[in-house]
């Protein structure tokens, strides 16, 4: 059985010397997406960079930057980072108070709307929302580092948001974020995740391009 999922490498495990090579093996990947972190020191507990990064990425990249904001008061940066060459925008549920209102907003810049749920949020919260998103993030480590340890109960909460999906939005993208690799890649596919981002095994690993092919093929 073939599968179509995408594979959205995460520049935060990349070389932040030699960016503009890391997004040229990038584009030569399969890689379908890459995948931006943006940490503000208060959402989560690190900080990794902002605009002049982003729009430096964006220059050489030939693939959608699928930007996950983590930071608290995203409303405030959302034309900035749609601005610096963002595709999608990926949200927390944990910091939008005013959740519809945020995402309407990041539809009318013409971008991919994604909401992202931290590891303690139960998916059924997205209920009254997820007929209206275009992607949903399930946190697979607690926000704020590469290199964590993959938590188990993700595959409970694929189970669920992928029961909400074909309820109320079927063309929902599910993606996994955090501790991804060519151990678990099947697993996630096969419980319903459709996006896989995955920063240290594709960067740590001794071939980069054979990491993302791996992960391309995984499941197939
Ligand atoms: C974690 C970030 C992830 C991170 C994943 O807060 O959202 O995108 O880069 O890194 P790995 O794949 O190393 O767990
Ligand atoms: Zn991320």
């Amino acid at each position: 059985m073939t599968n179509n999922h995408l594979i959205a490498p995460s520049i935060l495990a990349a070389d932040f010397a030699n960016l503009q090579q890391e997004i040229e093996m990038l584009n030569q990947s399969q890689a379908d997406w890459i995948h931006v972190d943006i940490m503000d020191g208060m959402f989560v507990p690190n900080i990794s960079f902002g605009f002049p990064v982003v729009s430096a990425v964006n220059k050489h990249a030939k693939k959608p930057l699928d930007v996950h904001l983590m930071i608290v008061e995203p409303d405030r940066y959302l034309k900035a980072f749609k601005d610096a060459g963002a595709s999608n925008i990926t949200v927390h549920y944990e910091a939008c108070p005013n959740l519809n209102r945020t995402v309407q907003a990041i539809k009318e810049l013409g971008c991919t709307a994604g909401v992202a749920l931290n590891p303690h949020t139960p998916v059924s919260i997205l209920e009254d929302i997820v007929g209206d998103l275009n992607l949903v993030l399930i946190m697979s480590v607690n926000p704020g580092f590469g290199g964590q340890h993959f938590i188990k109960n993700t595959y409970k909460k694929l189970h669920d948001i992928k029961e909400l999906s074909s309820r109320y939005n079927p063309d929902l993208l599910i993606e996994v974020d955090g501790g991804v690799d060519q151990h678990n890649a099947a697993d996630l596919i096969r419980a319903g995740a459709t996006v896989l981002v995955a920063g240290s095994s594709v960067f740590s690993a001794p071939e980069a391009l054979s990491a993302i092919s791996n992960l391309k093929q995984a499941g197939n």
